[in-house]
């Protein structure tokens, strides 16, 4: 059970694992007191004097300062030297926001927020707390929620500048968290195209370390994470704290070390890009931060995360429906296709079991390749002679659902739509700019954009009667302006861009409730809590190759839940390493995400045929447990030769267990592998081998690993528990 115990100037929030508890200090500002471990109560003083601000009741600000003591909510120029989280410019010039505790509510469930994504729930209990600068009357209304079911809590802010006079807010962070020492290491998930969410762990060192985007997405290059594990914690125990914005543009997350070595994590927008025209009256709302605790290592952090987006923020639809088998059109053919050949395609995907079809890239307008067209959504009649609806209802005919590709945020400069509106793209006046892929941004600020794009896609699911789209983005900003705002308010395009793409997808979702919407950006450049707010599934790279997809996977496990992950098998050579690995290996590893093809089937051999048939039926048999059961990873692709993970279903009565040994090696004897989450004096069987196995014997000796000889090699293992 959450709840929320007040005590005099404390605020306990807690629920049976977990506590987090913030402390008005005499003068009223707000400290920040514990996160983590539930407590049954705490004295603030000892936190308070060990990072050598003082006690409780002899602080002062004149004497103690705020230099030292552990904020909730800091801001610039009045006196704490670290970075803060709030900056303001006040019509006289100054950057001060002197915010002082007001007031305080306790609130049954999880509010909304206005234009922007969100966890949800009714078993929750919520803190409002009001903060207020009195010279400028500028406020900050703070939410903090604390769940029944997870261990986390759910952070916001709203600015209402209650002056008469306008102010710039230049910083308005989403989370700070103070902590009393920095015996921690920093972990972030960075990467490129391709190779996306490699992880990084370091030390914390004095002063700062973390990672941002500028690019206008939470990017392929970094996600919208970090974690604090204590220098001892592994992957199945130990303390571990972790952050992510549920958000989808620029972002900045830090991790700081100061005097006393104190440490402060602070996770927003990102402020270099950004500034805010706050008009008398008006409010400004920060998007949510969620931090989640655990004492189960890295893999207890995860596990909360997935468990919060899955009972929280992805859509309740989806969660827990079946996600249909797919075939994806773009690796079998490219922009290289008619009617005919997709709907071969589409046949010999069928008569293998596939359950939906999608259309990739190519058409629409004259698009044979990356040059032209987008923005153009007529279909193009050379390929799709019978249009959309002839090709997607000889695909229902054939037994399968019907989807397809579009990038409805950009526009080709080489495109009708592009000679119309010129002004409709991103871009600064009289400055050439630079395309990028052949292509620009549409400003979703505007609301004749977000209003087009509306219009494009319904008229193309409407045409269709498409279940399923995939809705891609694949450029960064560049040439950053927009003519529809005053130069005052150009630095507010990158996060209106951004309201403008969440105002656009929560039109389309609740008008296409049935249709299922995945999210892509050049792979997973915008694999972020934000979209998962609306699209259930993201495709999680462009790069398919077996081995790789394992690292990827293993980074985006950290903080993103495998049912979203779009994971397919694809063709050998692999087309972005040129890697051949056994086709029973890029099944596995599909296997660990939400599971599609990505190959023309009419060209694998026989046997890779029947064994096509057999992998989606397993997929589909398995889907319970590898998409709603517990991940847990096992060996890492950073640290060995060897991945492996497990997925056990919430009744541990089953269970999938991969193992993918990347470089084979000679008079290298199998491995044994400790598996997790099982139930210690259950007895499993292994479907695959026969063989039975208590699950301590599992867990803490291990399951023998014998793979064949040859790069690449895997076991694929379903666990089932038995009577006797
Ligand atoms: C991006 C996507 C791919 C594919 C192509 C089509 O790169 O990530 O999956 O859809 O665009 O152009």
């Amino acid at each position: 059970m959450a709840e929320i115990i007040r005590e005099g100037n404390l605020f306990h929030l807690r629920n049976e694992r977990i506590s987090y508890i913030l402390r008005v200090m005499p003068e009223n500002a707000l400290a920040h007191i514990y996160f983590g471990r539930r407590l049954n109560r705490l004295n603030p003083d000892p936190v308070l004097r060990s990072v050598g601000s003082g006690d409780t009741y002899n602080f002062t600000l004149q004497e103690c300062g705020l230099d030292r003591l552990p904020q909730e909510y800091p801001s610039f120029g009045l006196g704490d030297q670290r970075e803060g989280a709030l900056r303001v410019e006040n019509a006289d010039g100054s950057e001060a926001a002197d915010l002082r505790f007001v007031s305080a509510v306790i609130e049954k469930g999880k509010p909304a927020l206005e234009g922007l994504p969100a966890t949800f729930g009714e078993n929750a209990q919520t803190l409002r707390v009001l903060l207020k600068d009195q010279q400028s009357n500028l406020q900050a209304e703070l939410l903090y929620t604390v769940f029944d079911d997870c261990d986390a809590i759910a952070r916001s802010v709203k600015l209402t500048n209650g002056s008469l006079a306008d102010l710039r807010v230049t910083c308005a962070m989403s989370l700070c968290l103070d902590l009393p020492d920095d015996r921690w290491d920093l972990i972030t998930l960075s990467g490129s195209w391709a190779r996306e969410r490699s992880v990084y762990r370091r030390p914390l060192t004095p002063g700062h370390q973390g990672v941002s985007t500028r690019c206008g997405a939470s990017s392929l290059q970094q996600s919208p994470f970090l974690a604090l594990a204590r220098r001892e914690t592994t992957e199945d125990a130990g303390e571990a704290v972790g952050a992510a914005l549920v958000y989808s543009g620029n972002f900045t997350a830090d991790a700081a070390v100061y005097q006393n070595s104190a440490a402060r994590l602070l996770l927003g927008l990102n402020d270099r890009e950004f500034s805010w025209l706050l008009s008398s009256g008006e409010s400004f709302q920060t998007p949510e931060a969620v931090l989640v605790y655990s004492t189960e290592g890295l893999g207890g952090m995860s596990r909360a995360f997935h468990s919060l987006w899955e009972k929280h923020l992805l859509p309740r639809k989806w969660v827990g429906a079946h996600r249909p088998v797919l075939l994806n059109s773009w690796e079998a053919a490219y922009f290289d296709f008619d009617e005919e050949k997709l709907v071969s395609i589409a046949q010999s995907a069928a008569e293998a079991g596939v359950e939906l079809f999608v259309m990739d890239d190519g058409w629409f307008g004259h698009r044979n390749d990356d040059t032209t067209s987008l923005g153009d959504w007529q279909v193009d009649k050379t390929k799709l002679p019978g249009g959309l609806g002839r090709l997607a209802d000889r695909v229902r005919a054939l037994g399968l659902k019907f989807g397809l590709w579009m990038e409805p945020e950009m526009v080709s400069p080489d495109s009708d739509l592009y000679r119309a509106h010129p002004d409709w793209a991103i871009h600064i006046p009289g400055r050439a700019g630079i395309t990028s892929r052949h292509q620009l941004t549409l400003d979703m600020s505007r609301k004749d954009v977000q209003d087009f794009v509306v219009q494009s896609v319904s008229d193309t699911l409407k045409a269709s009667r498409a279940v399923y789209l995939k809705w891609d983005m694949n450029r960064n900003f560049s040439n950053i302006g927009s003519s529809a705002l005053p130069p005052e308010q150009q630095r507010e395009l990158p996060h209106r861009y951004i309201l403008g793409l969440y105002s656009v997808m929560e039109r389309l979702v609740k008008a296409f409730p049935d249709v299922l919407f995945e999210g892509c950006s050049s792979g997973g450049g915008r694999f972020d809590p934000g979209m998962l707010y609306y699209v259930p599934q993201f495709w999680c790279s462009d790069n398919t190759d077996a081995l790789s997809r394992c690292q990827i996977q293993y980074g985006t496990t950290f903080f993103l839940p495998p049912s979203a992950m779009g994971s397919h098998v694809s063709a050998v050579p692999n087309h972005q390493t040129g890697r051949v690995t056994p086709i029973e290996t890029r099944f596995a590893v599909a296997l660990g995400g939400c599971f599609g093809y990505e190959l023309d089937p009419r060209k694998l051999t026989e046997d890779e045929r029947s064994a096509m048939v057999a992998q989606v039926k397993y997929a589909q048999d398995t889907e319970e447990t590898r998409a709603r059961g517990s991940l847990y990873r096992l060996l890492s692709p950073f640290e060995c030769n060897d991945t492996a993970w497990i997925s056990v279903s919430g009744d541990q009565a089953e269970a999938v267990f991969t193992f993918v040994r990347a470089q084979t090696l000679a008079n290298r004897a199998p491995a044994l592998v400790k598996l997790r989450g099982l139930k210690a004096d259950a007895k499993y069987r292994v479907e695959e081998t026969g063989e039975t196995y208590f699950g301590d014997e599992l867990m803490y000796s291990g399951l023998l690993c014998p793979v064949k000889q040859g790069d690449a090699a895997s076991l694929l293992y379903t666990l089932k528990a038995v009577e006797e």
